[in-house]
């Protein structure tokens, strides 16, 4: 086995683009970043998405309470808005009051800046002790707008060589805490049934 820092380093091949996701609970709208979301099918009629969320996230919340949200594709401009949703929690604070957005036809936000929106309800869970990986039905997709003269969409890898050198520090220590929180509570799996919203 490697050393844990390096085995580290090379899971992060495995990282997801950069999106950002969000959500709405009793008119609380919120947003968050993930790098951890991947195509969970190959049936064109079944569209689907999954995305790990930590549960140190107000977001987790919000996404378990209602069963639905709306995951982007960021463009590789979008810097400012991954500062704004990945770097503090939505718990205290309006993190989408200045960020254009609309509510989707699940009632979650949809930001109007991105390179593509899916929307999506909750079909199936899995814990892992320390996050939720969330299964999604995407029930309505759009392209952000001007989403075509932006190019690219943001990778992990690119947003950390390339986000601005102050941002670094504040990054790095989030990264921390929540590794420790994640160290904390990985081995305590639960067997988690999802069974909707329905009574
Ligand atoms: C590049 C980047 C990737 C991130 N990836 C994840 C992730 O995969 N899962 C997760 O739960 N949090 C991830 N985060 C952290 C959350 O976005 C961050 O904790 C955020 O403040 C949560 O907001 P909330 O408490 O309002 O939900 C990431 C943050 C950044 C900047």
């Amino acid at each position: 086995m490697l050393p844990p820092d390096q085995t580290y380093q090379l899971l992060r091949n495995l990282t997801s683009p950069v999106v950002a996701v969000t959500s709405e609970r009793d008119g609380k709208e919120n947003g968050m970043i993930s790098d951890a979301a991947i195509r969970a099918s190959i049936v064109p009629t079944v569209p689907r998405l999954s995305v790990y969320v930590h549960k140190f996230n107000f977001s987790h919340d919000l996404i378990f309470d209602t069963g639905r949200f709306v995951l982007h594709v960021l463009h590789n401009k979008q810097f400012d808005l991954i500062h704004r949703l990945g770097f503090v929690s939505g718990r205290d604070r309006d993190k989408l009051a200045d960020v254009p957005h609309r509510r989707g036809v699940l009632g979650a936000p949809v930001l109007d800046d991105c390179y593509a929106h899916f929307e999506c309800k909750v079909v199936n869970v899995m814990d892992t002790g320390s996050s939720t990986l969330f299964l999604g039905d995407v029930v309505e997709v759009g392209f952000g707008a001007g989403a075509a003269p932006r190019g690219e969409v943001m990778t992990a890898a690119y947003f950390r060589a390339h986000m601005p050198t102050e941002w670094k520090k504040e990054y790095e220590a989030g990264l921390v805490t929540a590794q420790r929180f994640a160290e904390e509570r990985s081995r305590k799996i639960r067997a988690v049934v999802w069974r909707g919203l329905e009574p």
